[in-house]
């Protein structure tokens, strides 16, 4: 946590982002969204970059509805929790501001609001929001909740969940609610507060602190078994998320080590829930996790949502799966089958403008940090996906695809910054009308960066960015 605005930054950045962004993105038509792909921009029914992070999902009825922070590529101030819905957990429909920035109070104009998660009350029928409410220096942390008849809202804000008649005074904050319906509360450092039975107040301490970090709390149930997953505090940068298990939500909880393999850093990514897939064959339970990028938080921040896999060992995402489907019916996922043309970065027909580095060690990848710099490829299919190796002194890329008359469908801005170098892909476009089409990806000349609290500085320390390869759906 902890953040403060690199004011230089943003200026400069502002011009660019306005003169990439400005344009509507391609509306993707639902149904249209074939997997679960990690890492790169999604797009919702109006074309519009989809916005939930911190996000929880609950299914109700025959639909999944995703809530999470909606976010600005301009500060940190909280500017709404917003609302989507999908069938499939691939196409995501915009469905409503959930809730919006309040005229004034906690979440007023320039406050925070983070981490939303939403849970129906079995008995009453009615929707509980709860979210970390805070200043815009997270100097006035608590955990605050708002009520809706309606899933989709419009939510009532309440004010702070109170404890004994006082706030709830922590910062990273998450939700669990076990299979008899009883609510729960969890903040940083692995406290477990039980609701009471309207989900108004809290009526207990369950479980005291496990960890001194232990951001993000992401808690479980599988079988008899809790699982508790939490992050390290490195403000927007990922870190190895690790995990502890136990029979009772008060413990004793025991230290299980990584969620993913050491150093992959979550795969890039920081938890925020788990959604348990349930089907008439088998249950996924599918790891959510958020792929920051301060401060082009709405542009350029994804998803990691990554199947998990159950050992004797406990629990693990192994691999990084770039694609994979999940039958809702069934329960069951599978690794996307990709039927793709790989196209790459020393092929004739990409068009590199100005000077860059072609470099074919372990990766074969194309550089340049020099703003303007640029490389297109014009293709015919539906679609085109970009690879990308990420490290840690490149920024954003900025991306255009064009139909064959000029005419621009998308544009947005892409972070290609990883502490971890990893070559994975970045950026797919909406799935088109067979046509010809060109994609055009330039050095933006912007990068992540910034600084917490206490000065830390985080993020990138250039401009580059980088092609591995193209692929094309014909
Ligand atoms: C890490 C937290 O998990 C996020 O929700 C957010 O508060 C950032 N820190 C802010 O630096």
């Amino acid at each position: 946590m902890l953040i403060q605005n690199p004011i230089r930054f943003i200026s400069a950045a502002l011009f660019v982002v306005s003169a990439i962004l400005n344009l509507p993105l391609y509306a993707q038509k639902a149904g249209k969204t074939d997997a679960i792909y990690s890492g790169l921009p999604w797009y919702d029914q109006n074309g519009k970059v989809v916005s939930a992070h911190g996000a929880n999902i609950i299914k109700d009825k025959d639909k999944y509805y995703l809530f999470g922070e909606a976010h600005s590529d301009t500060s940190n101030a909280f500017v709404g929790f917003n609302c989507y819905s999908s069938k499939d957990l691939y196409n995501w429909k915009f469905e409503s501001i959930a809730l919006p920035v309040q005229a004034s109070g906690k979440l007023g104009p320039n406050r925070v609001g983070e981490r939303v998660k939403v849970m129906r009350n079995q008995k009453s029928g009615q929707y509980f929001m709860y979210m970390h409410v805070d200043t815009l220096g997270y100097k006035d942390q608590f955990v605050g909740y708002a009520t809706s008849k309606n899933i989709t809202g419009p939510y009532q804000f309440k004010g702070s969940i109170l404890f004994n008649g006082k706030p709830i005074k922590k910062w990273d904050m998450g939700t669990f609610q076990d299979k008899d319906g009883t609510g729960y509360i969890l903040t940083h450092g692995g406290v477990i507060h039980q609701l009471a039975d309207d989900y108004k107040s809290i009526i207990a301490e369950t479980n005291k602190q496990i960890s001194s970090g232990f951001e993000s709390p992401t808690l479980f149930r599988k079988g008899n078994t809790y699982y508790f997953i939490g992050s390290n505090l490195t403000s927007w940068e990922k870190n190895d998320n690790y995990y502890y298990t136990a029979t009772a939500l008060s413990g004793p909880w025991t230290s299980r080590g990584l969620l993913a393999p050491k150093d992959k850093l979550t795969w890039n990514s920081q938890s925020t829930f788990v959604l348990a897939i349930e089907g008439s064959k088998d249950t996924t339970y599918m790891y959510m996790g958020d792929r920051w990028s301060y401060p082009l938080q709405l542009s350029s921040a994804t998803y990691v949502w990554q199947p998990i896999t159950f050992s004797a060992g406990g629990i693990s995402i192994p691999d990084y799966i770039q694609s994979w489907t999940v039958n809702t019916s069934t329960g069951e996922y599978a690794s996307k089958k990709s039927d793709i043309k790989v196209i790459e970065n020393t092929n004739k027909l990409i068009k590199y403008k100005g000077n860059w580095k072609h470099l074919s060690d372990s990766i074969s990848t194309s550089r340049s940090a020099t703003r303007g710099n640029a490389f297109s490829f014009t293709f015919k299919g539906i679609q085109i996906g970009l690879y990308s190796l990420s490290l840690p002194d490149n920024g954003y890329a900025a991306i255009i695809l064009t139909d064959k008359k000029g005419k621009i469908l998308v544009k947005n801005l892409v972070d290609t910054y990883t502490k971890l170098p990893s070559s994975t892909m970045v950026f797919l476009s909406p799935i088109l009308p067979k046509d010809e089409y060109t994609l055009t990806v330039s050095v933006s000349g912007l990068k992540p960066n910034w600084s917490d609290k206490k000065k830390t500085n985080y993020g990138s320390t250039d401009y580059n960015i980088s092609l591995d390869k193209l692929i094309i759906k014909e």
